[in-house]
């Protein structure tokens, strides 16, 4: 019989402990937690990281990596004998090409510094700016209490900037509606989306302001349960957090902080799969509703915030609600925008929410070559043409496009990419990341890559038959946001620059 929950847990880490999913790992996790082999083999196939074991060079084939030359450097580290594996976008796009070592090590084949906006107190997280050890807001949030700081929270228009938007205040106050006392407060660190790396500086450069407000959260809505959920890949942010935490010292001792790493699986960003995760099972979405605010992690409430959302609450709490959202422009407050790809100083730039791309690129100091295309914000939000670059980078605003803010992962494309093949790269991703349970999203998104490989190698739009079809059953028969959006790098870049679709 199936020993309790908290045995379950454990299995992921116990798996990568015990050196990946092999027979004997396999077996000896099974009698320590009492979860069935083939349970257990179900679960450790599907994280990347620990699914096949044995050592090699793994070469990320994000979109910037892509066109940076991701190919090129597999053929050579091939050439040299070494065992490599292309995997999904590592989240080092302004440092492309991205790899991992045998050992787990980040190595990097572009600059080796990332830019960020200069130091400014006025900003929200201010990535440049001083480390602030004080906890000050988290004490200042405890004096107002909890209805007075989710009133800021409200007046701030803080919209969650894991990628849907949604107004922070309205989580908070569905917690503490609550009947349940027992109730979690989870940080998602999984950023994974390709162009993305915003969660990975704040966790780098300002980690005590993703603590402080974790810790203003758990103490509003009255938990000391904090887990810190983080992608496998990012072992310097791992250390990161851990030592922000010893450093914080007494200030955060009331809390019992979890930082548990992922295993290299991009859906366990999506929050309902992340619950899965933590609770040792596949990263497979749950069904909405039950919304994790009423029944989230083991079934209880839980409040789940991405990195850079929870890292503006000690500057809203200090500053007031007000002063937050004058920041932004078109809406409410300033925002982490990554952008890389081919421009001159790829980086991490916070400016008012609602900023053009040719403002954000002004930031980065320019466009390199004619610019043809961007991605404003990762894989699920497609392609604009150029022509958009003095679009407000908002949530409504790209929404009304087509498209979305997303993760605000701004790739910028210049001429000498062929569009198809740009779409081809994303449509891999989606295709590799599908977690599996909904047939449009599993057998859609094998089959629009295969179609627009066949497109690639013959020249012939008739690859395209049935591609809007499919589109269609995906967005509509998905359960979660990855079915719904797979489709939108084809269908974006077919309808913008339909001259890279001809018959060839
Ligand atoms: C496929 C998919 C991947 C996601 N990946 C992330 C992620 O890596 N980080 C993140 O914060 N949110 C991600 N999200 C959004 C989360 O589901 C959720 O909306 C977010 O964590 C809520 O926090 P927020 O309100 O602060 O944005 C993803 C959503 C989907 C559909
Ligand atoms: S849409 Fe795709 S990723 Fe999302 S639950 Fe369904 S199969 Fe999994």
């Amino acid at each position: 019989m199936q020993k309790p929950d908290s045995q379950r847990e454990k299995i992921i880490e116990l798996l990568e402990h015990a050196g990946g999913a092999t027979e004997d790992a396999v077996a000896q996790v099974s009698r320590e937690t009492g979860v069935p082999e083939a349970d257990i083999w179900g679960t450790g196939k599907f994280y990347s990281l620990i699914a096949t074991p044995g050592k090699r060079v793994r070469i990320c084939d994000g979109l910037t990596c892509q066109m940076a030359g991701a190919d090129e450097l597999a053929k050579k580290i091939s050439d040299s004998g070494q065992a490599y594996e292309r995997v999904s976008c590592l989240g080092q796009c302004d440092l492309a090409i991205a790899t991992l070592t045998e050992d787990m090590k980040l190595k990097t084949y572009g600059k080796n510094e990332t830019s960020v906006t200069p130091n400014d107190p006025n900003l929200a997280i201010n990535l440049a700016g001083p480390v602030d050890l004080s906890y000050a807001a988290l004490n200042k949030a405890r004096q107002l209490g909890p209805a007075a700081v989710i009133e800021q929270l409200e007046a701030s228009g803080l919209q969650g900037r894991g990628g849907a938007g949604f107004p922070a205040h309205i989580k908070w106050k569905s917690l503490r509606a609550q009947t349940e006392t027992q109730r979690y407060v989870i940080c998602n660190a999984d950023e994974a989306e390709p162009g993305t790396f915003k969660d990975r500086e704040t966790i780098l450069r300002q980690p005590h302001k993703m603590l402080e407000g974790l810790a203003i959260a758990a103490a509003m809505i009255e938990t000391t349960d904090i887990y810190i959920y983080i992608r496998g890949e990012y072992g310097h942010e791992y250390e990161s957090i851990n030592r922000a935490i010893e450093e914080s010292g007494d200030q955060l001792s009331e809390f019992n902080f979890t930082v548990v790493r992922g295993h290299g699986a991009y859906i366990c960003g999506e929050e309902t799969a992340l619950l899965e995760s933590l609770e040792g099972k596949r990263g497979m979405p749950r069904l909405k509703p039950p919304f994790p605010t009423e029944s989230g992690f083991r079934g209880k409430p839980s409040l789940i915030h991405n990195v850079e959302t929870i890292a503006c609450v000690p500057s809203i709490v200090h500053h007031g609600g007000q002063h937050f959202k004058d920041l932004g422009r078109t809406e409410a407050g300033s925002k982490l925008y990554c952008i890389s790809g081919h421009i001159n100083k790829p980086g991490v730039y916070e400016l008012p929410l609602g900023v053009t791309l040719d403002e954000l690129v002004a930031a980065a100091g320019g466009y390199l070559g004619t610019p043809l295309a961007f991605s404003p914000g990762g894989a699920s939000s497609g392609f604009l043409p150029i022509e958009m670059r003095t679009l407000p980078l908002d949530y409504k605003n790209l929404a009304d496009a087509g498209s979305m803010m997303g993760s605000s992962g701004v790739v910028v494309l210049n001429d000498t990419v062929d569009m198809a093949q740009a779409a081809g790269w994303q449509l891999e991703f989606f295709e590799r990341e599908s977690c599996g349970q909904c047939a449009p999203c599993r057998i859609g998104s094998r089959y629009l890559r295969r179609q627009n490989d066949d497109y690639l190698k013959h020249g012939d739009p008739i690859a395209f038959e049935h591609a809007d079809d499919v589109a269609w059953e995906m967005e509509e028969g998905s359960i979660c946001g990855l079915g719904m959006v797979a489709a939108k790098p084809l269908e974006s870049a077919r309808e913008h620059f339909p001259d890279h679709f001809k018959t060839k």
